[in-house]
């Protein structure tokens, strides 16, 4: 019984795993095992040596049984302590930055733009992307044969039959959301309307779909300078400098009258484009006194109403602000463009909170 005994307790300490452990317990206790075949002994004994063997049979199998249950105890412990080691993780550990998105700069900028009028007590007004010839061309004053449709570099839903013309294009200029507005609410009327808008050009500086944000003051006394003081402080308030250089130049659009294009100082040199220095101009906007036509086709009187109008590059003033010299890169969708010139999704821009930062 000693043998059977030491054989067994040294097997159980030495097991492995619960496999190991349960095989033992079969050679041992289980049905057929070495313990249960000695205890069916028992009956073939005289009553003196059952009772001295029965008692030592039964305390050796409750010790076996014991040491199977404590080394399965030890045997799990030891598990669970490796997974606990193995499966280890920190949570504290900051989120993996290649999986944080970022906010475009055409975004980023839109914002901006909106939070700097908003604060002069503009409204943000909205237009389809897909114009009738009508509000896009005739109503802004620019009739079937003007050389500003050609210009434009339109494009048009479906080809022109005949001398028909067609009745729908991809918005050229956010302009038409000026007739809508003036439509919808009257005067006087302040709004801006930032959005995309479609031409046929490909360059470093154009892409076939880019982004304006127009400017509409309507009201009894507006004139250009008012104008110019709101443009004036725009620049300022989005450039976050106290001076930047503007250059006011005649032009003409048929929307307005007088007209002025705007220039910005820039310099290009390097490849790193940089506003407020260097010998170099960026046009970013026109501009100019409401025509009379427009107003009219936005049924407010121009014997009573009058007021200033502006359209301006948002992408233009994002490529000068952050430094991006090339537009066709801003919608190649490059996650190495998208990081780096990205921004951060909760840094809403604001005045008080600061623009950019
Ligand atoms: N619509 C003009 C353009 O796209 C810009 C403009 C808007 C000019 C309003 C004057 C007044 O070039």
């Amino acid at each position: 019984m000693n043998d059977l005994r030491d054989k067994y307790l040294t097997a159980i300490a030495g097991a492995r795993d619960e496999a190991a452990l349960e095989d033992l317990r079969v050679q041992a206790v289980g049905k057929k095992g070495e313990i249960s075949l000695q205890m069916r002994e028992l009956g073939r004994m005289t009553p003196e040596e059952r009772q001295v063997a029965g008692p030592l049979l039964n305390a050796l199998k409750d010790e076996i049984n014991s040491a199977l249950a404590a080394r399965k105890a030890a045997l799990s412990d030891a598990a669970l302590d490796e997974r606990l080691r193995s499966e280890w993780l920190d949570v504290t550990l900051p989120a993996r930055p290649r999986r944080t998105g970022t906010i475009h700069p055409v975004s980023q900028v839109t914002e901006e733009v909106t939070a700097i009028f908003a604060d002069m007590g503009f409204a943000v007004a909205e237009g389809p992307q897909i114009e009738s010839d009508w509000y896009n061309f005739d109503a802004l004053n620019i009739p079937g044969h003007h050389p500003a449709r050609a210009e434009m570099d339109t494009f048009y839903t479906h080809r022109a039959t005949g001398d028909e013309r067609p009745p729908h294009v991809l918005r050229t200029h956010t302009s038409p959301v000026q007739i809508r507005a003036m439509q919808a609410q009257g005067a006087p009327l302040r709004v801006i309307a930032p959005g995309r808008v479609y031409r046929a050009d490909y360059d470093q500086t154009h892409t076939p779909m880019f982004h304006q944000v127009e400017g509409l003051a309507i009201d009894r006394d507006i004139s250009m300078a008012n104008l110019k003081w709101v443009l004036e402080e725009f620049v300022k308030a989005f450039f976050e400098v106290d001076n930047v250089d503007l250059r006011f130049r005649a032009s003409h659009f048929p929307f307005t009258e007088p007209s002025a294009e705007v220039d910005i100082r820039c310099s290009w040199e390097g490849g790193t484009l940089k506003v407020g220095e260097g010998d170099d101009w960026l046009e970013i906007l026109g501009s100019g006194m409401v025509h009379p036509h427009v107003l009219k086709a936005g049924n407010i009187d121009p014997n009573e109403w009058q007021g200033f109008a502006f359209g301006m590059g948002i992408d233009r003033i994002a490529m000068l602000k952050y430094g991006i010299p090339d537009l066709r890169a801003f919608f190649d969708s490059d996650l190495r463009w998208l990081r780096h010139y990205g921004f951060t999704a909760l840094d809403v821009p604001t005045l008080h909170g600061g623009l950019s930062r």
